[in-house]
C-alpha cells in the first residue's frame, strides 16, 4: 500500500466507534477501555479538539473508505495535548502516522501552539521511535501513570515537541494565508 492509497480527513460523528475500537485494541489494551466510543464522540465534536482520521481512498466522493488510523489533539492557549494516534498494524511503515502528525503539527503551528506534548506507555519502543523521527524527544518519566484493572499500573513516557519559543505571539504575527483558489474568483 503506497500513502498516496491514503486520504486524510476530519472525524465526523459516525467515526466514534471504529476510532474507539482502534484506541481499545491498538493503544489501550492491558488497561482498561477509556476512550470508548462515547468519549471520543465528545472529542469529535468538541470546538478546541481536532480528530482526523486516515481512510482508503475511494474513487467515488460519496463513499468512505476503510479507517485505517486515526489522531486527537486537544488545543490550549500554548500547548496542544496529543491525546491519541494509531495506525492499524496492517498499515503501519507506509507513511500515515507521519502524515497525520504532519496534519495536526501543521494544524498547531496555524493556531500559534508553542509546543505539542504527549504520554505514551514507557514500554512502547515503536512508538518512541516513531516520535522521535517525527522531532520530539523525551522529557520526563512517571511512574504508575497508567492504571488498568486488577491494580495494574504502568509508566508513562512523556515527550514534547517545540514548535515556536513560549511567550506570548509577536505583535505583527498573522496566521499562514491558504493558497488562493483559482475557482473562487
Ligand atoms: C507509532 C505508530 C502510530 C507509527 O505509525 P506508522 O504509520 O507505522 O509510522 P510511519 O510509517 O509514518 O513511520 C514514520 C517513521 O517513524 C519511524 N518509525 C515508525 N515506526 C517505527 C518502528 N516500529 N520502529 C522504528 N522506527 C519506526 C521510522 O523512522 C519511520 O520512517 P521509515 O518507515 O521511513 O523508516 C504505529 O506504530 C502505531 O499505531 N502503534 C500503536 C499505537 C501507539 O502506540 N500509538 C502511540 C501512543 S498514543
Amino acid at each position: 500500500m503506497t500513502p498516496r492509497a491514503i486520504t486524510i480527513r476530519l472525524a465526523e460523528p459516525r467515526d466514534a466507534q471504529p476510532i474507539a475500537l482502534m484506541s481499545r485494541d491498538f493503544i489501550e489494551a492491558g488497561l482498561g477501555w477509556k476512550y470508548d466510543a462515547a468519549r471520543v464522540m465528545r472529542a469529535i465534536r468538541d470546538r478546541e479538539t481536532l480528530a482526523i482520521v486516515a481512510c482508503d481512498a475511494k474513487s467515488s466522493p460519496a463513499s468512505r473508505g476503510a479507517i485505517n488510523g486515526f489522531a486527537i489533539l486537544e488545543f490550549g492557549d500554548e500547548r496542544a495535548h496529543l491525546v491519541l494516534l494509531a495506525v492499524r498494524p496492517s498499515h503501519r511503515r507506509t507513511g500515515i502516522g507521519q502524515r497525520m502528525l504532519e496534519w495536526m503539527t501543521e494544524s498547531a503551528r496555524i493556531a500559534g501552539i508553542a509546543s505539542i506534548h504527549l504520554e505514551l506507555r514507557a514500554g512502547n519502543d515503536e512508538a518512541r521511535k516513531f516520535y522521535r523521527a517525527m522531532g520530539f524527544y523525551e522529557t520526563v518519566l512517571v511512574p504508575g501513570y497508567y492504571r488498568g484493572g486488577e491494580g495494574r499500573k504502568e509508566g508513562a513516557l512523556r515527550m514534547l515537541r517545540v514548535l515556536r519559543v513560549p511567550g506570548p505571539l509577536p505583535a505583527a504575527w498573522r496566521p499562514p494565508r491558504m493558497p488562493e483558489d483559482p475557482k473562487a474568483r
